[in-house]
Formats: C-alpha cells, structure tokens, sequence
C-alpha cells in the first residue's frame, strides 16, 4: 500500500491553446495560416465545454485541475485587456470550485497574442515589464478565485524548439544541427529561419525568461502576499551510468540543463512547479519502450527528477507527466509507475503536494498537431464526443484511494 499525505492533490493539466478551441490572435494561429504549423480550429471546444469536461474530471476522482490562461485572450492589444475574457475565466474558476476542483493557473503557456510576437516576442527589450503587467493584472482581478498561480510554463521548451529547432514560433533554427534529432523530430529547413547566433541566445533567452518571472513574482506578491507563485520547469533527468566519463557528463548536463536555471528563480517561487517526460543514461546504450511521441517511455524517472530538486527545499507539484498512447494500451501502467515514483521521493523527504497527469483531454499536440493523444479522455474532433478511456479508471481509484492500494 502506497499512501499519500493527506490533502494531496490529484488531478490532470490542459493549456488554453492546445484545448479552448477558437483562438485566432496569437503566434501559433498566425503560424498555421501560414502553413508552418498544423491548424487548432476548434480543438475540443473546451472554451464552451468546460463545465461538461470538469463533471467528467470530478467522476474520475480528481480534486485539483492545471489549466492555463489564453493572454491573447486576455490582451488582445497592447496594454488592452479584455473584462469580457476575465469574465470568462472567472466562470470557468467558479466551475471547478463548484466541484471542489483545487485550480492551479498557468498565466503564459506558450502562446504569445499576434501584437507581442509581431513587436518582437521574448526578444522585445521590455519583456519582462511586459509579462508583469500582464501577470499583475490577471491576479489583480482572478487572485480570489484561485489560489495557485504559475508564470509560465517550461522555459527551456521555448528557446530549444523556436530558437535551437525552428519546430515553434519563430521557428529559428541553429544550422549546425541540421541533421541531429534533439526531439526526435526531422526538422523541415524550408520552413525555418537559420539563427546563427542560437549558442549565445540559449543562455539569454533564458535570462530574459527567468526575469519575466521574477517581475511577475514580485508585481503579483504585491497586490497579493497569499497567492502561492510558482513556475512550471520540465526537468530533464541525466543518470550516470558508473563511469568517470559518465559522471563529468551528467554532473554538467544536469547543471546546464536544470540548475542553471532553477537557482535564477528558485528565491522567487512559493512552490515549484515540474514536468517530467525526459531521462537520458549517460554513456548506457540501453533500450526502453518507446511512447507514441517515439520517446523512451521511462515513467519511474520522476523519482530522480524529483530528488534531483530536493536540495530546493521547496513544496512541489507535478504540474504535468504523462504519455501519448491511442491504444491507451500501457497508459495505466505508465500512471502507475509515475504514482510509485511519486511515493518513493516523497519517502525520501521531497515535499510533493499534487500531480497533475498530463493530459485531461486529448488535444492540440503543438507541431504534431491533433496526431497524438495524451488523454485520460478521447475526443472525437468530428463530434467532440468525449469517451473516458480505461487508464482513466485506473487512475480514478488512485485518486479515490489516495495512494496505490495493491
Ligand atoms: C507541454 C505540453 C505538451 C506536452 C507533451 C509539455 O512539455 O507543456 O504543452 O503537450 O509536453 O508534449
């Protein structure tokens, strides 16, 4: 019997683009008129389905739900925000509280409105003061509705796939990998711009993202001191495999790849949000299964990923973890091993407070398009019919049970 601390939050994540549907002002929409990337339309309806989705998230057990913010919607122009798109997340923040439903926000989950990426994105010199303004007024109005606020999602996600990869807006791509697969994916160079300068960029993109952080911590601890800020980081496990080599390689990659960046933010965050897909054995040829996505499926890692932020010593939630399967064949086994590693760090003193399987429902899979499906629930984009798939089940009596209860 695995039992979690009282009070833990079970849950599962979406983000606005990749489910509300109807979204035409942003950097991804503008991109898929343009052909480069697929295009989202409707995606699940989720913006005129909510409350249908959260009676299905509430039957499966889950007392906490990840959802993030369209800012487009929000802002659709400069220094304009729109009382009618808080209105509409205010509805939808009453809805899961109705259910008794723990929201935990994320204010930018990737997507940038039309006039910001227009006027320079993340590069703008002003930024940070930007997304500040932003974060500070979306708390300002939506801070008594939600308790948890997450700036944004994934930093490093940003700059290695629209800077390094060219796969997101703008799809820049740093020419001498050409030819290397960091995802996984073949990257089509016709619709890329080169960014020679990539190297340097990595290292202040990141900068720039972890001060728009900051700023918002700062501007939204002043209108609000309760509010639990967090960010949500994708940590990358890197395992040594014994070897000295091994050992140099994954001390630094683990520095370069997670802590660099953690110990920018880490004073500015409440709690820490993580994402968990990614481990890689340095120096081992090992083979494991691969997910729909064509990546190892390696659930168990987040034991590593989470002792691997222990030293922070900050409360934490899973904010997603999860895996592509249509067949919904190994998907429970998945859930499994995720809740077990889980449990094993939180018996090793990581304070853990919530997971958020990823994903709810089915959804936008960004350069993938609607190919993949991550849900706990199918969508049928032809009917937006919803069918719970059986993993969801298994995953229900976890949440009931509070733990694994063998
Ligand atoms: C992102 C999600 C995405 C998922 C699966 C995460 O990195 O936050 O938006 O759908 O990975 O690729």
């Amino acid at each position: 019997m695995k039992k979690f601390p009282e009070g833990f939050h079970w849950g599962a994540a979406t983000a606005s683009y990749q489910v509300e549907g109807g979204i035409e002002n942003n950097d991804w929409a503008e991109a898929a008129k343009q052909g480069t990337v697929p295009l989202c339309g409707q995606a699940c309806d989720h913006f005129n389905r909510y409350e249908a989705d959260f009676d299905i998230a509430k039957s499966l057990g889950h007392n906490a739900h990840r959802l993030s913010l369209e800012w487009a919607r929000i802002e659709p122009e400069e220094g304009q925000f729109d009382q009618e798109a808080i209105l509409h997340y205010r509805r939808v923040l009453q809805a899961l509280e109705a259910r008794g439903i723990e929201p935990y926000v994320t204010l930018w989950h990737w997507t940038l409105p039309t006039w910001l990426a227009l006027s320079g994105g993340i590069e703008r010199k002003d930024f940070s003061a930007v997304f500040a303004r932003y974060a500070s007024f979306v708390v300002n109005e939506l801070h008594t509705e939600a308790r948890h606020f997450s700036t944004l999602n994934e930093p490093y996600s940003i700059i290695i796939n629209g800077w390094l990869q060219g796969e997101f807006p703008p799809f820049k791509r740093f020419p001498l990998l050409d030819g290397f697969k960091i995802t996984g994916d073949d990257v089509d160079s016709k619709k890329t711009k080169p960014e020679w300068l990539a190297p340097i960029k990595y290292f202040t993109l990141a900068n720039i993202l972890a001060r728009a952080h900051n700023e918002a911590y700062s501007a939204i601890k002043k209108i609000s001191p309760n509010t639990k800020v967090s960010i949500v980081f994708q940590i990358h496990v890197f395992n040594d495999s014994g070897s000295l080599y091994s050992k140099i390689i994954s001390y630094f990659e683990n520095w370069h790849r997670n802590h660099r960046f953690l110990r920018m933010v880490i004073n500015q965050c409440d709690v820490l949000g993580i994402n968990y897909y990614f481990s890689s054995d340095v120096g081992s040829k090992k083979v494991y299964p691969k997910t729909d996505m064509g990546w190892d499926s390696r659930p168990e890692g987040i034991y590593e990923a989470l002792m691997l932020v222990k030293r922070y010593q900050k409360p934490i939630f899973v904010a997603e973890a999860g895996c592509a399967d249509a067949g919904d064949s190994f998907r429970a086994d998945y859930i499994k091993a995720t809740v077990e590693g889980i449990c094993r760090a939180i018996l090793a003193g990581v304070k853990v407070e919530g997971f958020m399987y990823w994903s709810l429902l089915d959804n936008y899979e960004w350069a993938y398009g609607f190919a993949k499906r991550f849900g706990l629930v199918a969508i049928n984009y032809a009917t937006q019919e919803r069918s719970i798939r059986p993993s969801a089940y298994v995953y229900k009596k976890i949440c009931e049970d509070n733990g694994i209860v063998e």
